[in-house]
């Protein structure tokens, strides 16, 4: 036949512990592809914004969600939130975002994505009483990653970073606990990526990664998560 088919975008996450660099460098990775004319879209978990077109407008905020909000306020320790309950809402936040995700991605626009559904679960799972499987639950179906790269730090080298330790979670014993979940989520899409670098070796090691998995997406159907 001789029906032309461009490839849809790649969903691409980016994963690790707090501290790890991962805003700082998806904001790259998304300005370094935009630059070599490849469309890309900045998303992050927790989304306050639910109209993202570039990193301009999400700065300038365009549109909050109330959900978005309520884990703001949450994080920034002005409102407490019952732990399935704000379990269930980072979920949520990942759910009120999912249409616009799939639009752009059949659009053949690529996403870079900071946090995902696994912060979802190694976060509420390093809490007392809650295990990895019930903590799935809520994200199971939601867009499959294409790739998952792990920025991998170990947790005294997370410590000695700027600002550590005011906002909820940021305490090193959570966060080690953090990132023993985040191992037992590995799957094949993961790879796990050295962050104890600087910045620009960084950007330059993961920016090769992702325009390898773009250039291999063709237009294999987008799956769905944990089925
Ligand atoms: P972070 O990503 O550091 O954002 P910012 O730089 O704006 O503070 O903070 C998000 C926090 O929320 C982080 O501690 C991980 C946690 N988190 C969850 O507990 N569940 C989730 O589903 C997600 C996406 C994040
Ligand atoms: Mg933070």
């Amino acid at each position: 036949s001789t029906v032309l088919s461009s490839s849809r975008g790649a969903l691409i996450v980016l994963e690790g512990c707090d501290h790890s660099g991962k805003t700082t460098q998806c904001k790259k990775l998304v300005s370094a592809l935009n630059e070599a004319s490849i469309k890309a879209e900045f998303y992050r978990f927790p989304g306050k914004y639910i109209y993202i077109n570039d990193l301009d407008s999400y700065h300038r905020g365009t549109r909050t969600t109330a959900i978005g909000e309520m884990i703001s306020g949450y994080l920034g320790r002005q409102q407490d939130i019952e732990d399935h309950a704000v379990h269930l809402l980072f979920s949520a936040n990942r759910w009120e975002l999912k249409p616009k995700m799939l639009r752009s991605l059949e659009d053949g626009t690529n996403l870079i994505v900071d946090r995902y559904a696994y912060s979802g679960v190694a976060f509420t799972a390093a809490k007392e009483g809650f295990d990895i499987d019930w903590c799935k639950q809520p994200d199971i179906g939601l867009p499959q990653p294409d790739a998952v790269f792990y920025l991998h730090l170990n947790p005294e080298v997370a410590a000695k970073r700027a600002t550590f330790g005011g906002e909820r979670y940021e305490q090193t014993d959570f966060q080690s606990r953090v990132s023993k979940n985040f191992d037992n989520l590995q799957d094949s899409h993961w790879t796990i990526v050295d962050a104890d670098k600087t910045v620009e070796e960084l950007h330059e090691d993961l920016l090769e990664r992702v325009k390898d998995v773009i250039n291999n997406i063709g237009n294999k159907p987008i799956g769905k998560l944990w089925t």
